[in-house]
């Protein structure tokens, strides 16, 4: 799998499985289990998730599908904004790693910014990595503003990521945010890259040019969808699929990225036009 590096040198791939809505509902629990699976089996070694999924239910779901093989995975998760003061950032970790049964988490990330500031949750996260519970750090749902605050703090430098919410009908992110983690390799994780949208008929699935695109190339929106967001520089992108299909499919993404011509790509910004001007960064 392709990779990119982040600022401490180690590899992060640019294709993911997301976990929001898993461990929620204990008769979904076997699929869940199995998608993440097939999908570690296709090669798509790395797999976010957060406590605040099911409540600690996702990250047992990513325990139980990750169990010897470890190794294979790069593994991220979050901690709620209200436990990221210092105390609470470890005992957060480490209730993490009891669910997911591993002794590290690859890429450690405050959820959102709440009302720690953030130099303790900096300095927490340091503290975990000099532990070896943690790889790397960094942040979720962070704008421009709140980048550069946290960049000039001790430990800011260590910032590896950024996951916002980016997918063809949420590109305000290209207007500086984007560039700016470009320029300091910044790897940016873009989440909910098809909208969490489980009507293929509606929103942007549902969208005409993307229908023609992906009409071309004999495939599905969503794979379209998914392939633009790796088409992007310094992106990583975490499609949740719990259908075997849909993991096939967003593995298949990897595959036509490439193959995505100077037309479609055209024909995409015309269904899906990039930010004219900044706007406030859009969330779920
Ligand atoms: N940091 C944050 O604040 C934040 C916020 C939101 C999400 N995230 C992360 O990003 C991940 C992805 O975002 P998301 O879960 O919001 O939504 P998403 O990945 O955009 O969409 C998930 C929905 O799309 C369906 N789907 C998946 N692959 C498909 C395909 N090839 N064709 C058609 N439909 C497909 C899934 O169905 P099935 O499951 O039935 O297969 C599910 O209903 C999350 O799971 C989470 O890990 C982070």
């Amino acid at each position: 799998m392709k990779g990119l590096l982040l600022p401490s040198g180690s590899r992060i791939p640019v294709l993911g499985q997301g976990t929001w809505n898993m461990g929620e509902d204990p008769s979904a629990r076997r699929d869940e289990v199995a998608a993440l699976r097939l999908g570690l089996e296709l090669g798509v070694s790395l797999i976010d998730t957060a406590e605040m999924y099911g409540e600690g239910g996702a990250e047992e779901v990513v325990g139980e599908a990750i169990a010897g093989r470890r190794d294979e995975v790069f593994l991220v998760s979050k901690v709620y904004p209200h436990n990221a003061d210092r105390r609470g950032v470890q005992a957060a970790c480490e209730r993490s790693l009891r669910r997911m049964q591993t002794d590290s988490i690859d890429l450690y990330l405050l959820h959102w910014r709440g009302n720690v500031p953030l130099e303790e949750t900096l300095d927490a996260f340091v503290r975990l990595r000099e532990q070896g519970k943690i790889r790397d750090f960094g942040v979720s749902n962070f704008d421009l503003d709140d980048m550069l605050e946290a960049a000039a703090l001790p430990g800011g430098e260590l910032i590896a990521t950024d996951q916002v919410l980016y997918n063809l009908s949420q590109r305000g992110i290209e207007w500086e945010l984007l560039p700016w983690c470009r320029e300091r390799h910044i790897p940016l994780m873009a989440y909910s890259p098809l909208e969490s949208n489980p009507n293929e008929q509606a929103g942007l699935l549902g969208n005409p040019q993307l229908a023609a695109v992906a009409r071309r190339h004999g495939v599905t929106p969503a794979q379209v969808a998914v392939a633009w967001l790796l088409r992007q520089e310094n992106v990583v992108v975490i499609p949740k699929a719990v259908r075997p299909q849909h993991v096939r499919e967003n593995r298949a993404a990897l595959d036509l990225a490439p193959a995505l011509t100077a037309e479609d790509l055209a024909q995409l910004d015309a269904g899906f036009p990039a930010p004219q001007r900044r706007r406030p960064l859009a969330m779920r």
